[in-house]
């Protein structure tokens, strides 16, 4: 059967050590959702002629990064107790990954919870899409933008590369850039350019030898190692399996460039690789939500590289498995794999400045 997530505001603990451990926590294990006593309902995607076109954080127009900067502005400002504020959208990722929600309707063989786990499996793509959909909804929401649309950090292609500018400074004509973030490793926002396989240690490489490991870095996941659907994707993950007993493959993506930024954007002096380095706090990073953008492109480009064995999973298992989330109406709403395989229909594009939108293509490694 397929996992299945619970009623998220009723069923739900706080964050506990899960698979990665958290020492002196600087960010709150309390990850639970605020209750408005919803009911939930299957979401039914709005049928909408907008469509929001994701841009690259490195080549914004002035008016997408106004828009985009007042409306994390605005979601700043939100009591904590709102589902849709900064802190209840960073607690999604904490709640979803540190053991917080037990899959419904299953035990262990002893009878126990079994607690819920959308990393290392099958479920990666999809939930995470799922989250950045709503998050981008959001905040249109929250400034009045109706084609509002998120930037993707472009990591795949060599301009891209480096930390987005508009994440860097403090302050933004004369106020606090809501963008920053104090728990960021000094030394890579010193060089700026990303290791796509940053194993903890920085190299110290010129910026083009960078670029060729990086080029490599995206032909491997994107062709090599994702060159077929669950070596992309993940393993399979069904309801009823634990972390421990049965742990599924990360797939291509998730596993390489995509934990690889993660750790290169933590600040390891933090307890546990704050922000971006660890599970429970890697939400509370803007950043995070700009990465898992373009994380969400690559499984785009994967399928248009149209490759034998680019195809998405059809078993019933991986089609059903559902999550629960606050929309941009509050409406406490269930949505399934099998809905957001298809971007169309989620009303969003990336916009694909690049004459070359592989670059990587020739980078076989
Ligand atoms: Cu849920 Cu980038 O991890």
């Amino acid at each position: 059967a397929p996992v299945t997530t619970p009623d998220i505001t009723s069923i739900c603990k706080d964050a506990k050590d899960g698979t990665t451990k958290i020492d002196a926590a600087i960010r709150t294990r309390k990850c639970c959702p605020p209750s408005l006593g919803k009911a939930i309902k299957d979401y039914v995607i709005p049928s909408e002629r907008i469509v929001r076109k994701r841009w690259p954080a490195h080549q914004g127009t002035k008016k997408q990064v106004d828009d985009y900067i007042n409306a994390i502005a605005a979601m700043r400002a939100l009591p904590d107790d709102d589902p849709h504020s900064f802190a209840s959208q960073a607690k999604i990722h904490c709640a979803y990954c540190n053991g917080a929600y037990n899959q419904e309707g299953v035990l262990d063989k002893d009878g126990n919870p079994v607690p819920l786990q959308i990393h290392n499996s099958w479920l990666f793509f999809p939930f995470h899409r799922w989250y950045v959909y709503f998050y981008e909804r959001i905040l249109g929401k929250l400034i009045g933008v109706d084609d509002f649309a998120l930037p993707f950090w472009k990591w795949d292609e060599p301009a891209g590369m480096p930390i987005p500018e508009i994440f860097l400074p403090k302050e933004f004509k004369g106020r606090p850039n809501p963008l920053f973030d104090v728990y960021r490793d000094a030394g890579s926002l010193e060089d700026r350019i990303v290791d796509l396989a940053f194993q903890g240690k920085d190299k110290d490489r010129s910026v083009d030898r960078q670029i060729l490991c990086n080029l490599n870095t995206v032909y491997r996941d994107l062709v090599r190692n994702g060159a077929d659907t669950l070596g992309f994707f993940g393993g399979k993950y069904v309801a009823g399996k634990t972390d421990d007993d049965s742990k599924p493959a990360a797939g291509s993506v998730e596993s390489g460039s995509h934990t690889a930024v993660h750790r290169w954007v933590g600040d390891d002096k933090q307890p546990n690789d704050e922000d971006m380095g660890n599970f429970y706090s890697a939400g509370y990073d803007p950043l995070f939500y700009v990465h898992h953008a373009n994380v969400d492109r690559t499984w785009k480009l994967w399928k248009d590289l149209a490759l034998p064995g680019h195809v998405e999973p059809t078993d019933p298992d991986w089609l059903n498995a559902s999550y629960v989330f606050y929309d941009e109406n509050k409406n406490l709403v269930r949505v399934y794999n099998k809905d957001c395989v298809d971007i169309n229909k989620l009303s969003y594009r990336f916009i694909e400045n690049s004459k070359e939108v592989f670059p990587w293509r020739k980078s076989r490694p």
